[in-house]
């Protein structure tokens, strides 16, 4: 098991379109994954992208939390050269954040109704549909493959906050709330 150390905004990597991944069961492959897994567990993401800890790689790894999605669990997984079809225009905005930008927080269209396609670290292929936050989490990931970070993606860039801030904002909004309720 290793943690490896997360690129930050100004890395150029993170600014580069990833290569393809020629043989996703090569053992190097499948020990970047064991990586990637733990340095998203360690960081307490739900997703992560190979150029995320420097390689310029087309791999994300991903989880989707019942708690978060309001549907079952989906449990951390590698997806290698992953690619998206949205399947309507619908698109929806929600906060995002990223493990490349740490503290800061902004909300982000992402079609709400996808279907992605890749490889899993055996070779086989996988394909599934997506809705909402789960297909939210496969977007942001994959735009890291294409050198983008969320901030890139933000309608009005004014929106654009401290975690810190938001959570300070809510706490004192429920204390007013608190008041009010008898
Ligand atoms: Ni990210």
């Amino acid at each position: 098991m290793a943690v490896l150390n997360v690129a930050l905004m100004g890395h150029p990597v993170l600014s580069r379109p990833a290569l393809p991944v020629e043989d996703p069961t090569r053992p190097e492959i499948a020990q970047l994954i064991d990586d990637m897994l733990d340095t998203m567990d360690a960081e307490s993401g739900v997703g992560l992208a190979a150029p995320q800890v420097a390689v310029g790689l087309r791999i994300i790894v991903f989880k989707v939390p019942g708690d978060r999605s309001g549907e079952a669990d989906i449990p951390p997984q590698a997806l290698i050269n992953p690619e998206i079809t949205p399947l309507s225009d619908d698109t929806a905005e929600a906060y995002e954040a990223c493990l490349s930008v740490p503290g800061l927080t902004g909300p982000v269209p992402r079609w709400t109704r996808i279907r992605y396609r890749g490889l899993r670290p055996d070779g086989t292929v996988v394909e599934r549909e997506a809705t909402g936050y789960h297909a939210r989490v496969i977007q942001h990931e994959c735009d890291h493959l294409d050198g983008r970070l969320y901030l890139s993606r933000m309608q009005d860039i004014r929106k654009l906050a401290y975690l810190d801030e938001i959570r300070r904002q809510i706490a004192a909004k429920d204390a007013v709330k608190d008041k009010e309720t008898p």
